[in-house]
């Protein structure tokens, strides 16, 4: 329930009404003037204050202008005294919502409070829409730009690595030379593969789909990164299910989905460790699953961070792009499969893959 600062200068009226307010589930925040009530405001916010008009000192004229000027939203009912009608007037006119008449009735507060309270309600859905309108318009435009720049710099990148590689190539080069050609290539290999990142994100590399069996893309994808794996420290431990159909997949984009999360999992494990690789099939869900948990033994991952390791370009690494994640999930999502991610900082992480891909034989 809302909070409520009510302000008066006579004591009863305090008690009485904030009885009243706190039998229906209120806080209720008091204060015995204006200047008292303002500090109070600035200091807890309260969504709704309830203001005598007449008080000595800063009245109640005062106190809604201050409060209407620090927080517009906020919703301000007035107590007038009978037949202070000119006072009622012009503090509506100052944005008030309400004002009720001393004495101050039962009734007539509370259908000033149920109106304050759905004004609120609609303001707060207004701001939740406005902020999620928000927000899509942005990926829509990132998204749009990202496809455009990446068509325009793929184009030169083919130019460049194209002539590093033959400059590589060239019989008569010397060592130097053929170092730094080759550092040239290395490096328009890595932008041509963020740009096929971004193109993919923005969907624009249709699928090749064909029949595999996931067990065996996981132990290909595993002695792949043997090497690093080993040199890092890191042991593997998997464990295959049985009896999982052939699905029809798109293998290249499947095993890129593997490898970044693989080599994630070697990041978080400078120091060695385990990665655990267990499949299963899932045959009483609607539609069947195949379930990939992958799981390190690394540091783990904050709250705050594990927020936004799907968020495009979003990355703690100095070297990294940010897209491994987001490209993992986007694939997926194009295989009708999701992706999910669970850490515990200090003892690992374990990213789960659930695929319901269309299977090539009908299981
Ligand atoms: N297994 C993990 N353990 C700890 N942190 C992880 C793990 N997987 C992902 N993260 C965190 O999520 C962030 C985003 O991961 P993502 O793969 O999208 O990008 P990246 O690895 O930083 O860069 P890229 O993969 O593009 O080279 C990482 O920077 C890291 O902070
Ligand atoms: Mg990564």
């Amino acid at each position: 329930m809302s909070k409520i600062l009510l302000i008066d200068d006579e004591e009863p009226i305090r008690k009485i009404v904030g009885l009243y307010l706190r039998s229906h589930g209120y806080e209720v925040i008091t204060a015995e003037d204006g200047q008292r009530g303002i500090e109070l405001f600035q200091r807890e916010s309260p969504p709704i204050v309830l203001t005598d008009i007449k008080m000595p000192g800063m009245d109640g004229i005062e106190v809604l202008e201050r409060i209407k000027q620090m927080s517009p939203a906020t919703e301000v009912i007035v107590i007038t005294g009978h037949g202070d009608m000119d006072l009622a007037i012009q503090s509506l006119q100052l944005n008030a919502s309400d004002f009720i008449t001393k004495p101050v009735g039962n009734e007539a507060l509370s259908v000033a409070l149920r109106r304050a309270e759905e004004r609120l309600a609609t303001k707060r859905l207004l701001k939740a829409t406005h902020e999620y309108l928000r927000k899509a318009e942005k990926r829509i435009a990132i998204g749009e730009i990202s496809d455009k720049i990446a068509h325009e710099i793929r184009t030169p990148l083919t130019v460049i690595g194209g002539f590093a590689r033959r400059l590589r190539n060239k019989a008569s080069m010397r060592l130097s030379e053929e170092k730094y050609a080759g550092i040239i290539a290395n490096e328009v290999a890595r932008l041509e593969s963020l740009i096929n990142d971004i193109l993919l994100y923005s969907g624009e590399i249709p699928l090749e789909k064909k029949e595999l069996n996931v067990n065996k893309l996981i132990s290909e994808v595993l002695l792949l990164l043997d090497k690093d794996l080993t040199q890092k420290g890191i042991s593997v431990s998997t464990s295959f299910a049985e009896g999982i159909p052939l699905i029809c997949v798109d293998r290249r984009k499947l095993g890129e989905v593997f490898i970044n999360i693989i080599i994630n999992a070697m990041h978080a494990m400078e120091k060695g460790g385990n990665l655990g690789v267990q499949t299963e099939y899932v045959q009483e869900k609607v539609p069947k699953t195949i379930k990939i948990a992958i799981s390190d033994t690394g540091k783990g991952i904050p709250g705050d961070v594990l927020e936004k390791v799907f968020d495009p370009f979003f990355s703690t690494k100095t070297a990294g792009s940010g897209l491994g994640l987001t490209v993992a999930r986007e694939i997926l999502k194009r295989h009708n499969s999701t992706i999910g991610i669970r850490s515990e900082v200090g003892k690992g992480t374990t990213v789960t893959v659930e695929l319901s891909p269309e299977f090539c034989v009908l299981p």
